[in-house]
């Protein structure tokens, strides 16, 4: 008789504490994609079934409830974290046991662990893009702004390599707020940056601190047209909790917006939307956990076993059509070609993209060029 047992798959995203408002949409880009699987008829009829945790921003959390799916729940993947602490929480405990994590967030590069498939962005496929555009257009005085913890300084440290290419390029300003930082936290920051006028700001702040950074800088005074905030973390869902007036002209870097007009994102868009309503914010961690998903099921569909010595080689090499192209897990690095994009935002909370690869770019997780190189080779050149 065939096998009906259901598969049983871990995620753990936060549905609480400082970065639950894009955990909720990782959580919810990841179930659309299990119903999408189980509509579709399952994995040989057998249905997938999620086992979700809230984490709670905490990655000792993470760690705890991580070897909780493993052990109790007997799941052989993990999907899930954003916050880079967590993920350095989780790799041990995926690596001791042997199982596999799906991380679907953008991170400072620099690792590798045979337990984990990266499907956000590298600092090649954000990083360097962002650094280009913003020196080109804005000059070469970055002031770097960022949460406290490894993503923000590993993230500003490559920044900064990469904008003191330029010529006449400096950093003005280095400076680190805590996970809760609230508007008046900034206060500080702000007279500084008043102080030193930098051409932009880079912010690697994260999660509920990301609106009062951008009010504090509204509140300031300073224009984005001339002093425009630069970021690879704020997206539209972060943009959802500030208000689209205070986002308003400052520019993100990303594989994926919810503006790029293709049928494949319009039509997931709209599954999206009649699954969970209006209340949900895709962006760019929401698209890499839907993707993500969908790559593991593809690779279970050959192989029946989720366990990572079987299902593994069939996720390395594998390729999707999602929503923001045609995607590539590296079978080297296990990191995902990705398309580099730029948007401004605006007055909609959504992006305008101003610049988009129109070929996916390598993931070069240990920046083995690290240069600005030229990427404009591979852009369509939509005017700012
Ligand atoms: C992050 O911590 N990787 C955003």
């Amino acid at each position: 008789m065939a096998n009906r047992d259901p598969i049983r798959v871990g995620v753990l995203f936060s549905d609480t504490g400082v970065t639950s408002t894009i955990g909720r949409s990782q959580l919810q880009g990841t179930l659309l994609a299990v119903d999408e699987i189980n509509e579709a008829g399952g994995i040989d009829g057998r249905e997938i079934v999620p086992v979700s945790y809230d984490a709670r921003s905490s990655p000792a959390i993470y760690a705890a409830l991580a070897e909780r799916l493993i052990i109790q729940d007997k799941v052989n993947v993990i999907f899930g974290c954003y916050m880079s602490s967590s993920r350095k929480a989780v790799l041990p405990i995926v690596e001791k046991w042997n199982k596999l994590l799906f991380y679907p967030t953008l991170y400072e590069g620099f690792e590798f662990s045979n337990n984990i498939i990266y499907s956000g962005a590298a600092p090649n496929q954000n990083s360097v893009q962002l650094a280009e555009f913003m020196t080109a257009n804005f000059g070469a005085r970055v002031y770097l702004i960022g949460s406290n913890y490894i993503y923000p300084y590993e993230s500003n440290r490559i920044m900064s390599d990469l904008v003191l290419q330029r010529p006449n390029s400096k950093k003005v300003g280095e400076r680190y707020v805590e996970l809760d930082a609230t508007e008046r936290d900034f206060e500080l920051i702000m007279a500084d940056i008043k102080a030193t006028q930098p051409d932009f700001v880079f912010s690697t702040v994260v999660g509920d601190s990301t609106a009062s950074l951008y009010r504090a800088y509204a509140e300031a005074g300073f224009n984005p047209k001339i002093m425009p905030i630069s970021s690879l973390t704020t997206s539209e869902a972060e943009i959802s909790q500030m208000g689209a007036e205070i986002a308003l002209g400052h520019f993100t870097a990303a594989p994926y917006f919810q503006s790029i007009n293709s049928d494949t994102n319009l039509r997931c868009l709209e599954r999206l939307r009649k699954r969970f309503g209006s209340e949900c914010v895709p962006n760019m961690c929401w698209e890499a956990a839907y993707f993500q998903t969908h790559i593991y099921a593809s690779a279970l569909r050959y192989t029946g076993q989720d366990d990572i010595g079987q299902i593994l080689p069939n996720i390395l090499g594998s390729e999707f059509e999602a929503p923001q192209g045609r995607v590539r897990i590296d079978p080297m690095n296990h990191h995902t070609s990705l398309y580099p994009r730029i948007g401004v935002a605006n007055s909609r909370g959504q992006f305008t993209i101003v610049r988009e690869a129109t070929r996916p770019v390598h993931p070069d997780p240990y920046m083995v060029t690290h240069s600005l190189g030229d990427w404009t080779a591979s852009l369509s050149t939509l005017e700012l």
